[in-house]
């Protein structure tokens, strides 16, 4: 079977529903092309964090019901060390823009309410991208897949790779085309969510000599934390218990009030980490967007808000190509993105490199992490920009 649209998005994560739902309001048509089952995308366990920009976002182009009622709203961080407490007050510091706390699940879930007219094939096999190395115009790219057992084709005007790091469209571009920035990272986080009440209204970024730990949350109810561990760390090795004496241990306070509440664990998992960047985000008619593009180490949340700032420039980019035949903004698309990305790529690295310890360091480089923590934390100008970096900066 063959079909038509204008944009042909790869991939129904954050990236690719919200790229489809910012075409639908300019009145452009989409169809996004997912692996997996809707229900396999939604339960997947990620992103805790929205950026006010991001959330904003939502608000404006009305799927922020949910979020307006079970979001919570975050007017401060917290990092511990030596068992210390130290708060970023982003009401001081951020002129009070803030973060809220909506999980990617939620976010996801809401872009495919919100997607119930427009087209999304689930459970699409073997995609893959075809003719779009040309400029636009009269040739149409292609994508093609199976679904229900039988061969499908879009034609389109362009592509949106919105497949994930892991995903066909950014291997579909001649090697060559582009360049790889990347750095492993010589640990992992082992994450869990457990039904307990958060010990902590804010998050909590703990500096350990065990290593680095985070406490974080999903609603009034569930917590999120995580610790460092090794990248290919068997979770078979963590029993429950296991991981609480090690959580206890790294996010002790000072403070004799303070207890870490215990709960059921309802899901845990080991995460990689890296840092990646190719560029440019663009070959022909194929956009990357999103992980596709780049990768960020976890430590300040800033994945999926990259992903949701790339698709606005790219919805952009489309609007105006189709409302006025300009192509200026999508041909500015790749280097208007990167600038936003190399500055949050050294964030997410910076907050990694001073909060985690690395095997190659020495007693020097951990007093030197230690200096870095008591500087962050002590002068307005150092404590200012991680809070300025923290809550999103602006868009261009
Ligand atoms: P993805 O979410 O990976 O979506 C890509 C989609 O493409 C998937 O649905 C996939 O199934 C589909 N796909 C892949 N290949 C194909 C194919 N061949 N055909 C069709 N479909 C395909 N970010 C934050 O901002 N804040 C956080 O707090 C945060 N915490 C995180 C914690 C963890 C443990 C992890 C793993 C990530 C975290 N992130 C966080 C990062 C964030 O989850 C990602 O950056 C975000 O999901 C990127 O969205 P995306 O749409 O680009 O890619
Ligand atoms: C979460 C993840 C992060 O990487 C982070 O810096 C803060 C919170 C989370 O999953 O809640």
């Amino acid at each position: 079977m063959s079909l038509r649209t204008q944009v042909g998005i790869v991939g129904a994560g954050p990236a690719g529903l919200m790229l489809s739902h910012l075409l639908h309001r300019q009145g452009i048509d989409s169809i996004v092309v997912e692996a997996r089952s809707r229900q396999y995308v939604e339960e997947r366990v990620r992103a805790g964090v929205l950026e006010q920009g991001t959330a904003d976002l939502m608000a404006e182009t009305g799927i922020g019901d949910r979020l307006k009622r079970e979001g919570l709203i975050h007017h401060g961080v917290m990092f511990r060390f030596g068992g210390q407490t130290h708060r970023f007050d982003f009401d001081e510091l951020a002129n009070g823009r803030c973060i809220i706390v909506y999980p990617q699940n939620k976010v996801v879930a809401d872009l495919f309410d919100a997607a119930a007219g427009g087209r999304v094939i689930l459970e699409a096999e073997d995609a893959s991208v075809h003719d779009f190395a040309g400029a636009s115009g009269v040739a149409k790219a292609k994508i093609r897949f199976r679904a229900g057992g039988e061969a499908q084709e879009i034609e389109c005007d362009f592509i949106a790779g919105c497949d994930g790091f892991h995903g066909i469209c950014r291997p579909s571009i001649p090697a060559g085309a582009l360049t790889v920035y990347d750095r492993v990272y010589p640990f992992g986080w082992l994450g869990i969510l457990a039904e307990a009440r958060p010990s902590s209204e804010e998050l909590i970024y703990a500096y350990h000599e065990r290593g680095f730990a985070l406490l974080s949350m999903r609603t009034p109810t569930i917590s999120r934390l995580y610790i460092q561990c090794k990248p290919e760390e068997d979770i078979n090795d963590w029993p429950d218990a296991r991981i609480w004496q090690e959580l206890k241990l790294r996010l002790a306070s000072s403070d004799p009030n303070w207890k870490l509440t215990e709960g059921k664990v309802l899901q845990k998992g080991v995460t990689g980490m890296r840092s990646f960047v190719v560029e440019p985000m663009q070959f022909g008619k194929l956009f990357l967007a999103g992980d596709a593009a780049h990768i960020v180490p976890p430590t300040g949340a800033k994945g999926l808000n990259l992903a949701v700032s790339d698709v606005r420039v790219l919805a952009d980019g489309f609007a105006e190509f189709y409302r006025a035949g300009k192509k200026s903004t999508l041909e500015d698309y790749s280097r208007k993105c990167l600038r936003r990305v190399w500055k949050v790529q050294r964030f997410s690295w910076w907050m990694t490199s001073m909060l985690h310890l690395f095997d190659t360091d020495n007693a020097f480089d951990q007093r030197r992490q230690l200096a870095e923590l008591d500087y962050v934390t002590s002068s307005r100008a150092a404590s200012q920009s991680l809070a300025e970096n923290y809550v999103g900066l602006p868009m261009e």
